[in-house]
């Protein structure tokens, strides 16, 4: 019989098809030591953005032969070491797709509207609403860096509020994309950074796009720009980010996306986890939930664990044979 590791928590209906193809095990919150010890169980596993999937974790599975990604990001994964061992990695590029463009559009508004500071202020008991004005979405220069999946979704919502909507893509085709949308060119991140009001970030995470956003490009920035940042934390340099905060170059930014991650499982007070954007009084900090809604969970968690019952079904076929 099959055996899978669930090592990250996806939606019940998706652990009920694994079921029909073998028997799942769930290692969800287990540190990464005791999963390693069990690895060489594995024919599968199942995982998020937490497990490395290094070569490490590959050498620890002599049994592997499938890796289930529920969700989009694969930068978690040694995709070379995969494909020179014959694994293949099964992820679900648009499955969250657009419950993330809505809470890319939420940290906009949230910003745009200076809705932080106005229920902190409320909580502490004042009410003086002239110190909170905010902007209008309408006409609001709102800059895209990435135009994949989510970037365009965006977009499409964004166009809605009627803001204009800027947009680079290392991609010529994207852009093309984005101009047939009626998204306006930008030709470089420096001149994005400069032409708009707020920025959001929809690249993918890669060595191409690490720490894209550093000290040289903010110094491009429109003073009091607005970051969003529901991608990868990796794509910024915190130092750089945290300075131009400071300096007033950057009025605010609102991240899903922490490098690192931050404990998902812990108990409040069980970690010593911290980050420098946890104690700024500028930052609103999410816990990479931008996909963590019913409907994106289940329809990843289902989605995936049908892909992979396929694949698994085919092993079958052929051993049978
Ligand atoms: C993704 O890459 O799919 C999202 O960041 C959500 C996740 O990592 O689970």
């Amino acid at each position: 019989m099959v055996t899978i590791f669930v090592l990250e928590s996806i939606h019940q209906s998706g652990i009920d098809v694994l079921r029909d193809a073998g028997k799942v095990e769930n290692m969800i919150g287990w540190p990464r030591e005791r999963i390693l010890a069990q690895l060489h169980r594995a024919d599968a596993v199942v995982c998020k953005s937490v497990t490395h999937v290094d070569r490490e974790f590959i050498d620890a599975a002599p049994r592997l032969k499938l890796v289930g990604r529920a969700g989009t990001g694969t930068d978690n994964f040694d995709k070379p070491y995969l494909a020179q061992k014959n694994i293949p990695l099964l992820t679900v590029p648009r499955g969250n797709s657009v419950s993330a463009a809505e809470f890319a559009v939420m940290c906009i508004l949230m910003l745009a509207k200076r809705a932080v500071p106005a229920i902190d202020a409320v909580r502490a008991g004042d009410f003086r609403r002239d110190l909170l004005e905010g902007r209008e979405l309408q006409g609001l220069r709102v800059g895209l860096l990435g135009y994949g999946n989510v970037g365009r979704l965006a977009a499409e919502r964004l166009r809605g509020f009627g803001c204009k909507v800027l947009v680079h893509d290392s991609v010529a085709q994207k852009m093309q994309e984005a101009v047939a949308e009626g998204a306006t060119p930008v030709a470089s991140v420096a001149e994005l950074l400069a032409a708009s009001e707020i920025v959001s970030l929809h690249a993918t995470y890669n060595d191409q796009s690490k720490g894209i956003i550093n000290r040289e490009i903010l110094q491009h920035a429109r003073p009091g720009l607005w970051l969003v940042n529901i991608a990868r934390g990796g794509l910024m340099v915190d130092q750089d980010v945290l300075a131009a905060l400071d300096s007033g170059r950057l009025a605010g930014l609102a991240i899903d996306t922490l490098a690192p991650e931050p404990p998902f499982n812990a108990e409040p007070g069980s970690h010593g986890y911290d980050h420098p954007y946890l104690h700024h009084p500028r930052v609103v900090v999410f816990p990479h939930m931008a996909a963590s809604t019913d409907e994106a969970q289940e329809r990843i968690a289902v989605t995936l664990a049908r892909d992979m019952c396929g694949l698994i079904a085919g092993w079958q076929e052929e051993m049978a044979q």
